[in-house]
């Protein structure tokens, strides 16, 4: 049994994860049903894994629903990128609209999750990008100091300078017993987590993936035992309760990304099985494409109405004061 109480050497590859999903009989070039006994056992596996992955709440996690699929045809898509594109387009249009030459609005009362309005929260924001005059940096910034305005306190962890090492060790892969605790570095980020009300992850989209040095922060610190346990091959989150916004940036085109299937893959990988499974409420994930070296100034300021106006969609207290 392997660390999430799964058979060793079962296939758990995107594609097996729909055993009864049409999609398997698409992936690859052999369909699962003439892919003989590998085949077969990869999709029971599949099967076993989407009965008993549960969320917190003892339901199944909508991992079930999520599907990596094979290239989507033109129309479906238009569908899906509309389905992601279009809010935040519209809000940034209306927001335009309301109050030209302005960077907020009057009292902003649009959030999306009521039980957020009127109670200040502890926010946890957590960034990784090399440069640090990049503009995934530049989000992150403008994305805390938005959330600070509205009133509440946000700490960020900018992995790079911080040097956080991302390597984790084979003793780190230990029981945390009376004798063997975890690594200073990720009780801290432990803590920080615990602390905080909501969770804010932003990163580029490479090779489809978060950079390794958020992949090692997720390693280290969503440790078993900290973000979830496993017990009989049940997967249960323990981080429920908490919010999520997952901020990421391509510099492929939306669309690109949704045809291919890498979209869904991100969707399926980063907001379910990091976010979601570990018991997270994700609010939004918002996604900038099309961000390539030397962006035009009005695109870069549109982008940082975007993250802004996430923050306030999200997080808004109901008060804030209108600035110039
Ligand atoms: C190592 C590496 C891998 C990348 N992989 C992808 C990718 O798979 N898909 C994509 O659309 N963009 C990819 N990109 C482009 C980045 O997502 C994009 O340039 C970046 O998000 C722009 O933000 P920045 O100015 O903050 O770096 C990659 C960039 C690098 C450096």
């Amino acid at each position: 049994m392997n660390r999430v109480g799964l058979r060793p050497g079962l296939d758990l590859r995107g594609d097996a994860l729909n055993a009864s999903d049409r999609s398997v009989l698409h992936a690859g070039r052999t369909p699962v049903a003439r892919r003989g006994f590998s085949g077969v056992a990869a999709a029971l596996a599949a099967e076993r894994f989407r009965c008993h992955e549960q969320g917190p709440s003892g339901r199944p996690l909508a991992l079930a629903g999520a599907r990596c699929r094979p290239p989507l045809d033109d129309v479906e898509v238009v569908r899906v990128v509309n389905s992601i594109a279009r809010p935040h387009q519209r809000d940034y249009e209306t927001e335009q609209a309301r109050r030209p030459g302005a960077r907020t609005t009057r009292a902003t009362t649009h959030g999306t999750h009521g039980k957020n309005r009127g109670i200040p929260l502890k926010h946890l924001v957590v960034v990784a990008h090399p440069a640090a005059h990049s503009f995934t940096l530049a989000l992150a910034r403008t994305y805390a100091a938005e959330l600070e305005r509205l009133g509440h306190s946000q700490r960020t962890y900018d992995l790079y300078r911080m040097e956080f090492n991302p390597v984790l060790t084979a003793q780190e892969l230990l029981p945390v017993t009376v004798d063997h605790s975890a690594s200073p570095d990720v009780l801290i980020a432990q803590d920080d987590i615990r602390a905080a009300d909501a969770l804010s992850v932003i990163y580029p989209l490479w090779w489809m993936s978060m950079p390794a040095m958020m992949k090692g922060f997720v390693d280290r610190v969503f440790a078993r035992g900290f973000a979830y346990e496993a017990h009989d091959g049940i997967v249960r989150g323990l981080l429920s309760g908490k919010q999520a916004v997952l901020i990421t940036i391509s510099g492929a085109p939306l669309p690109q990304l949704v045809k291919s299937g890498g979209w869904n893959a991100v969707q399926v990988l980063q907001d379910t099985h990091v976010l979601r499974s570990t018991g997270f409420e994700l609010l939004e994930h918002l996604h900038f494409d099309e961000i390539v070296p030397n962006i035009s100034n009005v695109v870069a300021e549109q982008c940082m109405a975007r993250v802004r106006d996430c923050a306030r969609k999200n997080f808004s207290l109901g008060r804030e004061v209108a600035t110039k």
